[in-house]
């Protein structure tokens, strides 16, 4: 099958909520759809220009290997860093060390890009949309990355992975100056989806009286459809789902440059592997 150029799409985190209606939005347009997730939905009609890989972003090897793998087979054109979950109520390491919110919704995430960026030809005209939190804000200091058992507080470790991921845009569009990809966050506000699955009993329990009220994520999605097609969206700024430029609060410049340097490091090992 011809792929047409400029309108594929790689999405994480496509089988369910906002994902799986980003996916369902751009397969209607006419995109050719890449998704990746744990749980294959029932993906039928979805034939022809539409592909699935199983990824758990909690095994950082495993998800070097299957982005290699995709962009060995297709140049993406357009990506969106959907994939997230919300904090277990307990401190959870993933099998690579890492508290598993900041891997799944941030670490991962890096890794992926780089790999895609690294693998686009120059001059390919690429774009990366990030799904953040309005949680990001709630910082006023460059957080520690490194928390523990006992420093863990599920909150914190969500809008930390969430303001890591929308600083990210802007660390990729510097870092990669001749590749050139166009890089930006999107805060989507609050909708309705399964993120709670993560929670307890009571977090559920209130979660399912307040879904009814909240946004529904194909309006959201409608959204994020016309981001990433139009122009203005790039320069790794953060936009709220109304399309608003939103502000990034103002952090120590050499901790920004420290935890790029540890993260570098991280990645680099599954990047030549
Ligand atoms: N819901 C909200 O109000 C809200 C607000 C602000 C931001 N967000 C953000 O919006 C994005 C979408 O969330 P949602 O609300 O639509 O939640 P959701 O329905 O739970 O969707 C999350 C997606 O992430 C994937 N995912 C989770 N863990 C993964 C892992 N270990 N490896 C690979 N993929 C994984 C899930 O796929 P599998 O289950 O198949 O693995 C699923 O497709 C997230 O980044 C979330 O942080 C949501």
């Amino acid at each position: 099958m011809e792929i047409q150029p400029g309108r594929r799409i790689l999405i994480t985190g496509g089988t369910s909520g906002l994902g799986l209606e980003i996916v369902k939005l751009f397969h209607k347009k006419g995109f050719y759809v890449i998704c990746t997730g744990r749980q294959p939905q029932d993906f039928t009609g979805f034939t022809g220009n539409f592909r699935f890989f199983r990824t758990d972003f909690s095994d950082l090897a495993e998800t070097a290997k299957i982005f290699k793998n995709i962009c060995s087979e297709t140049e993406p054109d357009f990506v969106i860093n959907n994939a997230g979950i919300l904090s277990p109520p307990g401190f959870t390491l993933t099998g690579d060390g890492f508290e598993c919110t900041f891997q799944v919704n941030f670490l991962a995430h890096l890794l992926v890009n780089e790999i895609i960026i690294r693998n686009n030809t120059d001059n390919h005209p690429l774009k990366i949309g990030a799904v953040t939190s309005p949680v990001y804000k709630m910082e006023n200091t460059f957080p520690d990355w490194q928390c523990d058992v006992r420093s863990y507080k599920p909150l914190k470790a969500y809008s930390d992975s969430k303001l890591f991921l929308a600083l990210m845009c802007r660390y990729l569009e510097e870092k990669y100056t001749k590749k050139n990809p166009a890089c930006f966050s999107i805060d989507p506000g609050v909708f309705s989806s399964s993120i709670y699955r993560t929670q307890g009993r009571f977090f559920r329990f209130l979660y399912g009286i307040a879904a009814p009220f909240m946004r529904n994520p194909a309006k959201v999605a409608e959204s994020v459809f016309e981001m990433m097609v139009n122009q203005g969206f790039s320069d790794g700024r953060i936009f709220s789902i109304r399309k608003k430029p939103e502000y990034m609060p103002v952090y120590d410049q050499r901790l920004i440059d420290a935890f790029w340097i540890s993260m570098n490091e991280m990645t680099e090992q599954y990047l030549k592997a």
